[in-house]
């Protein structure tokens, strides 16, 4: 997903937004682009593919400017899509972050208006509208600019005229990182962290003027203020400390993850308060992506605890639903707080008039302003593409919401909270024995195609298994509830195609093993994850991941550790660029 840098300050603009740059990468770009101010004209270079390992570009010597990673969405990934985009004299630069859905009736009538179009681009059509808007200010341009567009944006603008930056966002992200004597722009906290720790996160119609000598925020044409925010991730925290790669890193985390999401809302009891959700017919969860699967446990652990319906809808399919009754409580899962179409599900549920609670990993992302509520995952920043800790974090989140809306005893809730404090424990043991996962990984990295199963609790970790895979091995690997193989997917099964099955000892095990029969008949190798407790399932799978035992309900958490590191360690083996797969994005801003 595109990220947006803009810098004003004392230091040489283009090394300092190229760096920032790099600090977006776990965003997903496939291309990029700067733009900086120098002697009343703007020197501009955008190239095609990663930034590389270039330590300073030499564009100029100035101290302002901007800078872009593109994630194509109009038009293929080439230098001539790549932001930064001009204006017809080469007075106005801007980077963009959204879609502007209207930009063909506007960029028709530009061209009619005598405008120069070079790209395919929606966002082109934004320095345009600057450009015709322009006289001297380019504050007012852009104001006067921003009701024509239709969509969402995150906006930075500057002229080859004004030492100035003028930046605005409408549903796509943004931050003010404020340093002394020195300013930064972006779409996200890790940009500035070299720079500073003090950030302003914007808020929808916020237009900022920056100068030398400080910055302005409007919203609406009236001058507001915002918070300085004093952000805690030291810039350790968002680099890789010492591991391949940010995902083997984030892996490792969980066990601290565990512990300080429980930190914040557990004490000898739990605290988290839920009278958001006093009286609600139903919950419904919407998400995407592994914040999807995450939902999916809740369903199972929140009817099963507490006997409140639960639906769990694709974000992006919400709408063609039936819109929730106004005593529903709809859950926004999303660990960036910014997937568009999870924001999008929400702005629904809350027209409809229901409630609307946001799980998110990110303070002050866009899904907090719309959320009625919020709860946090505490798990940091995470910079792998595909996500990990935040998914376990979501889990725990989730136990601990299910344990308050259930009619636990006293001594149940605390017998609970005991499980959930030796959870860290387990993980870590899990991480102790990575190597055997790994010798696993390292044997299905010769496969093509690949099927996770399980039941119960087991099927959505069957399916987050599979994700994981998919996305960094590109193996194509499905998720399917146990019993339904047969009706299918039992024509796929062979030799070829290895089989993950997620065993828990409940109420599921025995058919489970059934199903592992089933497919050991036909000849697919299979590789179970099940607890060091379960001496049966040896007999009739090829390899077990052990994971340390826990209560059922918890299986998710240690199982999908254990998923987590396979499909690392099968990734590594094929060679694959594991916290950047190809053509993903960690914070998919668009619908
Ligand atoms: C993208 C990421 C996934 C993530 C999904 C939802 O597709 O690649 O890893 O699960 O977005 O993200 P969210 O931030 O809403 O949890």
């Amino acid at each position: 997903m595109c990220g947006i840098v803009g810098y004003i300050g004392y230091s040489k603009a283009d090394n300092v937004i190229i760096s920032s740059l790099k600090r977006l990468e776990y965003r997903g770009y496939d291309s990029w682009g700067v733009a900086i101010s120098e002697g009343g004209r703007l020197n501009v270079y955008k190239q095609v593919g990663a930034i590389g390992e270039v330590e300073s570009y030499e564009l100029g010597d100035s101290t302002i400017g901007i800078g872009h990673t593109r994630w194509a969405t109009h038009g293929k990934p080439s230098e001539v899509n790549a932001h930064p985009h001009l204006d017809c004299n080469k007075r106005i630069a801007i980077v963009h972050n959204g879609i502007i859905e209207n930009f063909l009736p506007l960029k028709e009538r530009l061209i009619k208006e005598g405008h120069r179009f070079v790209s395919e681009t929606d966002t082109e059509v934004i320095a345009h509208l600057i450009e015709k808007n322009y006289k001297g200010d380019l504050e007012k341009a852009v104001v006067a600019a921003l009701p024509e567009l239709k969509g969402s944006y995150a906006i930075v603008a500057i002229s080859s005229k004004e030492r100035k930056l003028v930046a605005c966002r409408y549903k796509s992200p943004l931050i003010l990182g404020v340093g002394d004597g020195e300013y930064f722009i972006a779409s996200d906290v890790p940009a500035v962290l070299e720079y500073t720790n003090r950030v302003v996160y914007l808020e929808d119609g916020d237009v900022v003027t920056i100068t030398d000598s400080g910055y302005e925020i409007k919203n609406n044409g009236v001058e507001v203020s915002r918070k300085v925010e004093l952000v805690s991730w030291s810039i350790e925290d968002a680099e890789k400390g010492g591991y391949e790669h940010f995902m083997l890193k984030e892996i490792h985390e969980t066990p601290r993850v565990i512990e300080d999401t429980l930190l914040g809302y557990v004490s000898e009891t739990i605290d988290l308060d839920v009278s958001f959700a006093a009286g609600t017919s139903e919950i419904i969860f919407v998400a995407c992506g592994t914040s999807y699967h995450a939902a999916l446990v809740g369903k199972y652990v929140i009817e099963e605890m507490s006997g409140i319906p639960v639906r769990v809808e694709y974000a992006s399919e919400f709408n063609y639903h039936p819109a929730p009754l106004s005593r529903s409580l709809v859950v926004g899962i999303t660990q960036s707080g910014e997937t568009a179409d999870t924001l999008e599900a929400l702005r629904k549920a809350k027209r409809a008039g229901a409630r609307v609670l946001a799980i998110t990993n990110v303070l002050g992302s866009s899904v907090t302003r719309i959320a009625d509520y919020v709860i946090y995952t505490r798990a940091g920043p995470e910079i792998g593409v595909a996500a990990t800790k935040t998914f376990i974090a979501q889990l725990v989140v989730i136990y601990l919401m299910a344990a308050k809306l259930s009619m636990l005893t006293r001594s149940e809730v605390e017998k609970l909270v005991l499980e959930l404090k030796l959870l860290p424990e387990r993980v870590r043991r899990i991480l102790d024995k990575e190597d055997k996962i790994r010798e696993i990984g390292e044997f299905l990295a010769d496969y093509e195609n690949m099927m996770y199963i399980g039941r119960g609790l087991g099927y959505p970790v069957a399916l987050e298994g599979a994700l994981k895979m998919k996305e960094i091995s590109y193996i194509h690997a499905e998720g399917y509830p146990a019993g339904e193989l047969k009706h299918g997917p039992f024509a796929l099964l062979g030799k070829e195609t290895p089989v993950v099955a997620c065993v828990i000892r409940d109420n599921t095990y025995d058919i489970t093993l059934n199903n592992i029969k089933e497919v050991k008949a036909r000849d697919s190798p299979v590789i179970a994850i099940a607890d060091e407790k379960d001496e049966e399932v040896e007999k009739y799978v090829d390899f077990v991941v052990r994971t340390p035992e826990v209560d059922r309900i918890f299986t998710p958490v240690t199982y999908s550790v254990a998923l987590q590191l396979l499909a690392y360690y099968t990734a590594k083996k094929r060679g694959c660029e594991i916290d950047k797969p190809r053509h993903l994005a960690k914070s998919v801003t668009v619908e």
